[in-house]
């Protein structure tokens, strides 16, 4: 049993998410711990707090995982791309990240062999296998998550192609994350119409360029939907996630599990 067990670990903006995992059936050993981003969010900050989580999580599952918590496959999910070992684009965080070689600066820092991957990616993957994707495994499927930024994730029969980063397109002349994520509706104190009517500009970009056949829509806003979903116009079914704050880490676990 417990080698179906994987540590997630979810870095986003504000906060870091860690939950021991079972790959089999997605679910969390119990509530995810949580704790803040650091500032600056450099690289070698974030190993520093991470090993410290992963310290706290030790303690909670002693007699689950006897063995340690850093003897499972750890996934780590961070909002940008890696290529050949070394980060090339970030998101949200100090961008110091950038070149660096993360395995090993979390492998010294925090004392973990961690898998890495992109957080949008690692949703994605999570709602194929137990949430809102589950019956699209013959389709191209679109995976957005709305928030902070705009990640996206696609996948052809279940196959993902990893660290697109669509969330950066430009729509009406901007960068589409800034025009039409969560934080810009809050920064510019848009209304849901408002708002609902730069994620369609958004969306009718994006279904043009990759032509899914299903999208998930993912983030916390992705619990509103009743608010704003129905102003939207697709000729593609959108649904919402289902794993919610869970997903980012339940993806990164089952591809640690999987790639470990
Ligand atoms: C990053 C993506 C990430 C998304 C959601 C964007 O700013 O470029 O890599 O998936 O935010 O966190």
């Amino acid at each position: 049993m417990s080698e179906q067990w994987a540590v997630g670990i979810d870095i986003g903006g504000t906060g870091i998410k860690v939950a021991c995992v079972d790959s089999a059936t997605g679910q969390l050993m119990e509530d995810q711990l949580r704790i803040p981003t650091p500032e600056p969010s450099t690289a070698t900050h974030v190993a520093q707090a991470v090993g410290q989580a992963l310290d706290q999580l030790e303690e909670r599952s002693r007699h689950t995982i006897p063995h340690g918590i850093r003897s499972l496959p750890i996934g780590l999910a961070f909002p940008g791309s890696i290529r050949g070992g070394k980060v090339t684009f970030l998101g949200n965080l100090d961008q110091s990240w950038v070149g660096e070689d993360v395995t090993s600066v979390f492998s010294s820092v925090a004392g973990a062999e961690c898998v890495f991957l992109n957080d949008a990616d690692a949703a994605g993957l999570a709602e194929i296998r137990f949430g809102a994707g589950t019956q699209a495994h013959d389709k191209s499927v679109l995976m957005l998550t709305l928030g902070t930024g705009i990640g996206s994730a696609l996948f052809t029969k279940g196959q993902l192609y990893p660290y697109t980063e669509f969330g950066h397109i430009t729509v009406d002349g901007k960068n589409a994350e800034r025009y039409a994520s969560v934080s810009t509706k809050d920064r510019e104190r848009l209304t849901y119409e408002e708002w609902a009517g730069r994620l369609q500009k958004y969306l009718d970009q994006i279904i043009l360029l990759t032509n899914p056949e299903l999208i998930i829509v993912g983030g916390w806003i992705s619990s509103q939907h009743a608010t704003w979903l129905h102003l939207i116009d697709s000729p593609v079914p959108v649904v919402t996630a289902q794993l919610h704050n869970d997903a980012g880490i339940v993806g990164a676990a089952m591809y640690a599990h999987e790639h470990a």
